[in-house]
């Protein structure tokens, strides 16, 4: 597939993948993507994971013909792009790799060597002619290791971008781009919110045509979508009106007082209400939800004198992706000794520009009308 003047897809889709990095459920699978540019030199961008080398390798015979390739450019040595280098530089032994210097020294920690011989290093600005293309390379550490390079080809303005505007799900995945690419963001990127503002910026003062980034579809329509949602998700703004309510429940009780209030939020006029009990949904479906909307309620039970393990880990995992400018309120269940809402709250103090709502819900093992008038008092505040 062509898709642009001389740049061809190599990619391929694993559907066998259960777990993406181990952790990330993609039950539509998940894209490697790789190109081939064409030229009077020719550049490959980037290998896939180990088990699609074949694959790959016989995808970038198909477009090479009976050309060699000049170069492999390395833009991210994470083992889902990197696994096939060797492979690939003892096929085509007069090809050049190219990357940056933290690259090339991840490449003697997963090679055992360099590849001293047949190294280019570049950094932010270099440049390599190909003939009519040209790629310039971009800096873009913590996006999402610290040796990432992205590439910009100057003549069809096209953006190699690594990770980031990818998302899960192979190419056939019939889904929501934003969907899928704010779990994958949140979820892998979302600590590196001002790593990712920082190329926003550098992206700004290039004419750009279309992305091709490692994971998910090529984008080359309305790319100001797709830069606005990054913005907004790398700067942690709200990108959608609604209140989300991540809850733990034992007995069915914290459960209870959740439905409650998002009930009474309803009629309160919220339109999204979204419900997400931790025990059962997938924790990134739930993070990305937390990330989305502005106002984030936390419920849960004390537990041998901490949280529920499930909040707990939520908790952790927010804080260390830097959640911040959000409204937070707190439904703690606790029939002796309650200390939910306090280690909930100490825990997030932790992040940026959270405003506590004021009303806490206390149950003590059953919603009693204490809790219901706290339930309702907690709607007015929310929407106030
Ligand atoms: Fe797709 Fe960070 O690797």
């Amino acid at each position: 597939m062509e898709v642009a003047n001389g740049i061809f897809y190599v990619g391929v889709n694993d559907k066998k993948i259960d777990l993406f990095e181990g952790q990330f459920k993609v039950e539509k699978g998940m894209a490697y993507n790789s190109y081939v540019i064409i030229d009077d030199k020719i550049a490959v961008m980037d290998s896939v994971d180990k088990n699609f080398g074949d694959e790959w390798l016989n995808n970038v015979k198909q477009v090479l013909g009976n050309r060699l390739p000049d170069y492999l450019i390395v833009q991210h040595m994470e083992p889902d792009h990197s696994a096939n280098i060797d492979k690939f530089l003892n096929i085509y032994k007069n090809a050049k790799v190219v990357a940056s210097s933290k690259a090339f020294m991840m490449m003697k920690y997963f090679f055992g060597t360099d590849f001293e011989d047949r190294k280019i290093e570049v950094k932010e600005g270099d440049k390599i002619n190909l003939g009519h293309h040209e790629l310039m390379f971009i800096s873009a550490p913590m996006v999402h290791w610290p040796e990432v390079i992205l590439t910009y080809e100057l003549s069809t303005n096209t953006l190699f971008s690594a990770d980031a505007f990818g998302k899960f799900g192979a190419l056939d995945a019939d889904e929501d781009w934003a969907c899928e690419a704010r779990r994958y963001y949140f979820g892998i990127v979302g600590k590196y919110g001002v790593q990712v503002q920082a190329l926003l910026k550098k992206a700004s003062n290039l004419k750009i045509m279309q992305i091709c980034p490692l994971h998910g579809p090529i984008l080359n329509e309305n790319l100001e979508y797709y830069f606005n949602l990054y913005n907004i998700w790398s700067s942690y703004g709200v990108e959608s009106e609604g209140v989300v309510i991540n809850y733990t429940s034992c007995y069915g009780h914290t459960q209870e007082a959740v439905n409650l209030l998002a009930n009474e939020l309803k009629e309160n006029g919220f339109k999204k209400v979204v419900l997400n009990d931790l025990a059962r949904c997938d924790e990134f479906e739930a993070i990305e939800d937390t990330f989305r909307y502005g106002k984030v309620v936390f419920a849960t039970t004390t537990y041998n004198g901490d949280i529920f393990p499930f909040m707990k880990t939520f908790i952790d995992a927010l804080v260390e992706r830097n959640f911040a400018n959000r409204q937070v309120a707190f439904i703690e269940n606790g029939a002796w000794a309650p200390v939910a809402a306090k280690i909930m709250q100490t825990k997030l103090e932790k992040c940026r520009n959270l405003s506590f709502c004021n009303t806490i819900i206390h149950i003590k093992g059953t919603v009693d009308e204490n809790s219901k008038l706290e339930i309702k008092k907690l709607a007015e505040e929310l929407k106030a």
